[in-house]
């Protein structure tokens, strides 16, 4: 994979042996190929100035960018060698920068971001209301969460979004005194029923795929539940069979709320105005009253599960970014570019869903 000449550019990639491990490469070497990309996978334990050069960084650091973050040593040494490299070679496009992906490491500010969001407002998108615990004082955090208009139940999530398992721990509290189980620092958010159905929308710059994914039955506050913990994977995933998500008898015959994709395209834009990221994905729940969509979670460089020809649109957007940069497009708008003329576009995003699928290859993973 490595040391050919071939080819008129070269994307230098890293990712963890575990995502690795997961990934099509042959797919992926396939693909650049054919779009005149030499692929170079990096080894972040040596000086990256030793691996030839890049004109693309393309990463998953999310997990040691949290470590270093949270100070541990190695980390913090793996993030500093990336970004002393990136200062000195500055013409290279990194998908995607370390400072957006920085945003996405707190729940706290990136649900700030989505609160003050005003276009949200008349479009009824909302982040449910949220706030943050940094102490394990009961009667002070109960006062913070009513403060802020947080209602039970609520959904406790660690402040830190990524960088191991325990990030995914959740809890769902249904009054005070399950407010003790909850292990700072960490946000609670009311908690939206909606039938038990996830919307997880992942994207390519402008382009987006949907699909479904179980989720938590409806709950109600009340004074006599115990906590309910449980990880995400257990019940989002594509076969997860957990309990929690088979809808209680009177619930089931409420009626479904469907998707609106324009609320999608409208949260599509904002994500890629303030956060800014080519890879990203974000989960929606539908307010099985008012039909409000609320976003509960973005993502970075998510899982591309069942995405129709992953690696082709990813190439083509790549083509639009390096095109745009080396038409000197300052590299601060790379975030917004991947526009589309053609057809199966609205309003400048594309339902890769709706375009024929020319490959037949299916999400990043060999399956
Ligand atoms: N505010 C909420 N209301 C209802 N369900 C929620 C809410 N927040 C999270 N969930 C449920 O919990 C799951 C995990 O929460 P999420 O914030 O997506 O964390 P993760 O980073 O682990 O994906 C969601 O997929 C959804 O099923
Ligand atoms: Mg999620």
């Amino acid at each position: 994979m490595n040391g050919t000449n071939r080819y008129d550019k070269t994307i230098g990639i890293w990712m963890s042996d575990k995502k690795s491990q997961k990934l099509n490469w042959n797919e992926l070497v396939c693909v650049c190929a054919s779009h005149g990309y030499n692929l170079t996978k990096l080894d972040l334990e040596r000086p990256l100035e030793d691996q030839g050069p890049i004109d693309i960084f393309l990463h998953k650091l999310t997990d040691i960018l949290a470590a270093a973050d949270q100070g541990d040593a190695k980390a913090s040494f793996t993030i500093s060698r990336v970004e002393q490299y990136l200062s000195n070679h500055s013409n290279v496009i990194v998908i995607d920068p370390l400072d957006n992906v920085r945003i996405l490491l707190n729940r706290y500010r990136y649900y700030s971001i989505l609160h003050n969001e005003p276009s949200f407002r008349n479009q009824s998108i909302m982040t449910p209301n949220f706030a943050e615990f940094t102490t394990s004082d009961v009667d002070l955090n109960y006062d913070i969460m009513i403060q802020r208009g947080v209602k039970f139940p609520v959904i406790c999530k660690p402040s830190l979004a990524h960088g191991s398992k325990l990030a995914h721990e959740m809890v769902v509290i249904f009054n005070k005194t399950g407010l003790s189980v909850c292990k700072p620092p960490c946000v609670v958010q009311s908690f939206v029923n909606h039938n038990a159905v996830l919307h997880k929308v992942f994207l390519i710059g402008n382009r987006y795929h949907i699909c479904e994914r179980p989720s938590l039955k409806n709950f109600n506050a009340s004074e006599n539940l115990a906590p309910i913990f449980y990880s995400t994977g257990e019940v989002c995933k594509a076969d997860s069979q957990s309990t929690l998500s088979i809808l209680d008898p009177h619930d089931i015959a409420d009626v479904r709320m469907t998707l609106n994709e324009d609320k999608i395209r409208s949260i599509i834009r904002v994500l890629r105005k303030e956060i800014g990221l080519v890879l990203a994905g974000f989960d929606v729940v539908i307010d099985n009253v008012t039909g409000d969509h609320a976003v509960i979670d973005i993502n970075v460089f998510p899982s591309y599960d069942n995405f129709p020809d992953f690696f082709e649109h990813f190439l083509e957007c790549i083509d639009e970014i390096v095109n745009r940069s080396t038409q000197n497009v300052c590299k601060s708008d790379v975030s917004n570019i991947c526009q589309y003329t053609s057809g199966n576009m609205s309003n400048g995003f594309m339902n890769v869903s709706l375009c024929p699928s020319k490959y037949g290859v299916t999400g990043m993973n060999i399956n």
